[in-house]
Parts: C-alpha cells; sequence; structure tokens
C-alpha cells in the first residue's frame, strides 16, 4: 500500500491556553496517538504536516512539523497547511479560552474568575469549508457513550470517519489504546493495541480508501 503523492494533515497534542504571562489552561493529551498517526502515513509514503501542540516527542522520520500552543495558532496552523488530501484530527483542542491576563495574577488579589470564550472548532470548520479535504477524520474523546458519542460528532462535524476511544482510564498518555471505527458503513470495535498499531492500521484504512 502506498500513498505517495497524497498529502496528509495531522493534528496533535493539547492545546495551551494563555492565563497570563505564566500559566495555562491544558489537558493530559501527550500527543503519542497523533504522532504515531503522522509516522505511519509517512512509512506509507504521504508527504505529512503534522501541527503539533506542547508536546516532548521526537518528530517522526519524513514528517514535516509545525509547532503550535494554543487553539487558534492551531486552527490558523491548519488552514495554512491546505489543500490536503487527508485531514487526520488528533489533537485534544481546548474547547474554550480565556482573555489573558497582560501581568501575572497575584495570589494576594484573590481567586480570579475566569471568562471562558468559546475556541474555534476546527474540524467541524473543515468539514463545512470548501477546501474540505477529501477523507476527513476525527477522534473522539469520550468517558461516557463513547460510540453513540463519536456517531452524533461525525454527523454534526461532517466528518467521514470518526475514530471514538474511552479516554476514561489511563489512555491520555498511556501507550495502549482502544477504538471504535465510525464510518458511514457502520462502526468496527477494534481490539486494543499499542497506539502505533492503531496508527498503523486506521492508514492502511486510509490507503484503502483514496490510495
Ligand atoms: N476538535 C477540533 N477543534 C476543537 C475541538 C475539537 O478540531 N476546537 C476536533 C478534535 O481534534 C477531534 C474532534 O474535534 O478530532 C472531537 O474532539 P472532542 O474533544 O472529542 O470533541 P468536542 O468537539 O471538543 O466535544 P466535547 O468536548 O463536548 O466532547
Amino acid at each position: 500500500m502506498t500513498l505517495a503523492g497524497k498529502h496528509i494533515l495531522v493534528t496533535a497534542g493539547p492545546t495551551h491556553e494563555p492565563i497570563d504571562p505564566v500559566r495555562v489552561l491544558a489537558n493530559r493529551s501527550s500527543g503519542r496517538q497523533g504522532f504515531a498517526v503522522a509516522a505511519a502515513a509517512a512509512e506509507a509514503g504521504a508527504r505529512v504536516t503534522l501541527i503539533a501542540g506542547p508536546v516532548a516527542l521526537e518528530t517522526p522520520t519524513g514528517v514535516q512539523r509545525v509547532d503550535v500552543e494554543t487553539a487558534a495558532e492551531l486552527a490558523d496552523a491548519v488552514f495554512a497547511a491546505l489543500p490536503a488530501d487527508v485531514a487526520i484530527l488528533v489533537a485534544a483542542v481546548a474547547d474554550w479560552r480565556v482573555e489573558p491576563a497582560s501581568a501575572k495574577l497575584k495570589k494576594g488579589d484573590g481567586p480570579p474568575t475566569l471568562a471562558f470564550v468559546p475556541t474555534r472548532d476546527i474540524l467541524a470548520e473543515l468539514g463545512a469549508s470548501t477546501s474540505r479535504p477529501r477523507l476527513l477524520i476525527g477522534f473522539a474523546a469520550e468517558t461516557e457513550r463513547v460510540v453513540e458519542q463519536g456517531m452524533a460528532k461525525r454527523t454534526a462535524k461532517k466528518a467521514d470517519w470518526i475514530v471514538a476511544n474511552d479516554v476514561s482510564g489511563d489512555v491520555m498518555g498511556g501507550a495502549r489504546n482502544r477504538v471504535h471505527l465510525i464510518t458511514a458503513g457502520g462502526i468496527e470495535d477494534w481490539p486494543e493495541a499499542a497506539k502505533e498499531e492503531i496508527a498503523r492500521r486506521l492508514v492502511e484504512r486510509v490507503g484503502e480508501e483514496i490510495g
């Protein structure tokens, strides 16, 4: 199977939303699943752009990496990297940000009140975009009703496929994952496996679909 000549865009990792110059809102994503997807796609011959939030991971061989911090930077980097044949959005993007204070918040001033502002939903924007990649794949991190909520996200965000995973255990940061692939054709329950193995299997399916 070869993906030679195809451009695959992958997002990975968490985002950091600043509260003030020293504090951020973050999440537990390690970036491992997204980096594994980028590595597998490059191994399959694709040209890969990996847009990565703040993570401590090596860039996979043959992958062009763009580092970002915030959801807004991630969104800008994704749209700047288009056109792509496939987008696989694995990043755990913050759903909200706050208006950051320009100076460090001081403890003596008492607990701050954070006013949350929604971020851009990159998957939904791509789903509705005129430059939508031919194959648009999202991940759905859920702690309950995993498949049901994954199916709802597939429809709501106009994705072709959703890879739904249960993150109630130590999946975020762990080495293994258990996912359900949700497509127009139905639901496949994949056995628990190393994140690299899940990535290879997903890339193989991408090759079958567009190769
Ligand atoms: N996503 C995105 N931009 C956002 C939020 C999420 O592109 N601002 C993408 C993720 O990369 C993933 C998919 O949307 O591919 C689903 O992300 P998830 O966090 O599971 O869902 P949310 O839309 O954030 O919904 P909720 O937090 O209610 O589960």
